[in-house]
Order: C-alpha cells, then sequence, then structure tokens
C-alpha cells in the first residue's frame, strides 16, 4: 500500500445491512483509496443476524469493490482504526435526529484519537428513513422489505421463514 493511501473504516452494527448502507459503501470508495467496513463484535447485543452471516452478506454485497474489505472489530473504534492505518472514519447522515448522537460519538472519537476524523457522507434521498431497526421490525412483522436490504438479507430472510413455516407444520 502506497504511504499516501487514503485508507476509511466504515464501521456499524449492520444488523442487518440495509440499501442505505450499500449506498454510503459506494459513495465512500469513490473517496478513498481503501474502504474497511467493520463490524462491531458485541456478545451482550442479541443480534437478528450472527457474526459470521453479518460478515457474509456484507462480503457478497461489496464483492464488486476491489478497494472494499470487510471485517469485524472489537473494542474502541479508534484502536481499530489506527491499528488499520486509517485517517477516517465515514458515518451515514440521514438527518438531524442522527446528527446529535453522530455529533458526540465524532468528537469522543477525536477526543480519544485527533489523528482520525469522522466523515459523514449522506445517502440518496430514498433512503434517509431506512434504518437497520426498523428493518428488524418489519421483518419480524412479516413485511416486505423490497428496496429496503439487499438480495442477500432478504433471501436469507426468506430462508428463515420457510424453515420456521415448515417447523411448525
Ligand atoms: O451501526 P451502529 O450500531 O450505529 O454503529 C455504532 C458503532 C459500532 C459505530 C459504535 O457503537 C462504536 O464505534 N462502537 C465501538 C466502541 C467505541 O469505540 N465506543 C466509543 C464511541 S464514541
Amino acid at each position: 500500500m502506497a504511504p499516501t493511501s487514503r485508507i476509511a473504516i466504515f464501521p456499524g452494527s449492520f444488523d442487518p445491512l440495509t440499501n442505505g448502507h450499500v449506498d454510503v459503501i459506494a459513495r465512500c470508495v469513490r473517496l478513498f483509496d481503501r474502504v474497511v467496513v467493520a463490524i462491531l463484535h458485541n456478545p451482550e447485543k442479541r443480534a437478528l443476524f450472527s457474526l459470521d452471516d453479518r460478515l457474509a452478506i456484507l462480503r457478497e454485497e461489496t464483492a464488486a469493490h476491489s478497494n472494499v474489505e470487510v471485517d469485524t472489530f472489537e473494542g474502541l473504534l479508534v484502536d481499530y482504526a489506527r491499528s488499520r492505518q486509517a485517517t477516517a472514519i465515514v458515518r451515514g447522515l440521514r438527518s438531524v435526529t442522527d446528527f446529535d448522537y453522530e455529533m458526540h460519538m465524532a468528537l469522543m472519537n477525536r477526543h480519544l484519537n485527533a489523528a482520525i476524523e469522522t466523515v459523514f457522507l449522506m445517502p440518496a434521498e430514498q433512503f434517509t428513513y431506512v434504518s437497520s431497526r426498523l428493518v428488524k421490525e418489519i421483518a419480524a412483522l412479516g413485511g416486505s422489505l423490497k428496496g429496503l436490504v439487499p438480495a442477500s438479507v432478504e433471501t436469507r430472510l426468506a430462508r428463515r421463514r420457510s424453515a420456521a413455516m415448515s417447523r411448525s407444520v
């Protein structure tokens, strides 16, 4: 890797990956030489998808970008970013509601390591109301996720639904 390479970390829970995340990743790859999509491994949080599933989904959905790597991390994000020689943390910003939380996190991360800059990227307008939390709720209630999540997420959820249905008959 050339010493001038700009490496960005795009961190998150990605539980599940949404089309909003995919949109932000596509914007990120145009701005940085290398993008590491980093999934937080938080064993205390009950997730819809296992860490392995989330890794597989993200790898499938970013396969077309040769400068994207998918990884997992534990502990402080700034420590992970430093270990990956990243100069930026990228976060998607959908609304003013996001801004309050994101600003506190960005400033705290700057307090912890001033060498790493947080960069906010806005997803396309049609994704401004799409969140993993709402997607999980819709999935639990059997609603359609068309247009909200990538195919690999829809397929896995459909597979789970049919497995649950065949168990209940
Ligand atoms: O997709 P999410 O859940 O909004 O992502 C949140 C994430 C993973 C970026 C945040 O929880 C995080 O960075 N966790 C790692 C622990 C850490 O560094 N905490 C201090 C942040 S100020």
